[in-house]
């Protein structure tokens, strides 16, 4: 495996690969690799012939305040454990060259990003989306993979390439969770042991809301102050938002009809967490 700062020598290798007609699948990260990373590597593997992982702490999808600086880093067991799933690439490049002086384009898929984890971090959307785009550009994928925890992440990217004809086809991978059903996340190393039992909470209020609607209760209502009250009969929770609706414009539903997602974010002491899960298949 090879690793590349440089974003030229990033676009230069693909051009190379793709000149030998070899396609190419791109896993964004951020880093911290835990088992959903490796999840997402391993579906890249088998979809293309060669797999470019990047890993890049965007600093524009930060908001002030947020935990940029301290946001969890192992770049030497992160290389290690990308090599070990057969990624053929890890592309590092640095904020500096990224985001060059002057920097002023920005792409904002408007609608999509405006409620669940858009309403309450402003410009975290526009971020990631610009970050995904320049990816997108400097890595040339014939693919790219995106795990479904992110969920409003996965629409608003699957949206771009839409509206922006970028010729990727964007695969989607399941949530990986712990043995416990807590969702794996970079963020999970900032829980502390309590935090941790707390944590828990959310996967088991989405499973609540699921056994409910296989009672045949409908009421949006009903559910959400169901997942309100289990979370917050935890210790150190508080609940950013919990929402139920449809999962392919994120549009607010009254009732579960037809295909419906819960998704949530919660905060765990200082630690922001989001779960989700399809209600109605
Ligand atoms: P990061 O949080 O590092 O996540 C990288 C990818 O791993 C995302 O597609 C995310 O949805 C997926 N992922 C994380 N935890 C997962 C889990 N438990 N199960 C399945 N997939 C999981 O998401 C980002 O980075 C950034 O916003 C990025 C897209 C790289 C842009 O900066």
């Amino acid at each position: 495996m090879e690793t590349i700062n440089s974003i030229s020598n990033m676009t230069e290798l693909s051009a190379n690969w793709r000149r030998e007609g070899l396609s190419i699948a791109l896993v964004p990260t951020m880093g911290y690799f835990h088992e959903g990373h490796l999840a997402l590597m391993r579906m890249a593997r088998t979809e293309a012939d060669r797999v470019v992982v990047s890993l890049f702490v965007n600093p524009s999808q930060f908001g002030p305040g947020e935990d940029l600086e301290r946001y969890p880093r192992d770049l030497e067991r992160d290389a290690r454990l990308a090599r070990d799933q057969g990624v053929d690439c890890l592309f590092c490049p640095s904020a500096e060259e990224m985001y060059l002086p002057g920097f002023q384009t920005w792409i904002s898929v408007e609608r999509l990003s405006q409620g669940l984890c858009g309403a309450s971090r402003p410009g975290h959307f526009r971020g990631v989306a610009t970050v995904v785009a320049k990816l997108f550009n400097i890595t040339c994928p014939d693919i790219a993979v995106f795990g479904q925890k992110d969920f409003q992440q996965l629409r608003i990217i699957q949206r771009m390439v839409k509206d922006l004809n970028m010729p990727i086809d964007i695969m989607a991978h399941p949530i990986v969770r712990e043995p416990d059903g807590l969702a794996m996340s970079s963020r999970n190393s900032y829980l502390s042991k309590e935090e941790r039992r707390s944590a828990v909470s959310l996967y088991q209020a989405l499973m609540r809301a699921k056994e409910m609607v296989a009672d045949g209760i409908r009421s949006g209502q009903d559910i959400i102050q169901a997942v309100r009250e289990h979370i917050l009969s935890y210790a150190n929770t508080e609940i950013d938002y919990i929402f139920l609706g449809d999962p392919e414009e994120l549009k607010e539903y009254r009732e579960v009809h037809g295909k419906t997602l819960l998704a949530l974010a919660v905060w765990v002491g200082e630690t922001r967490l989001i779960d989700n899960m399809l209600l109605v298949q």
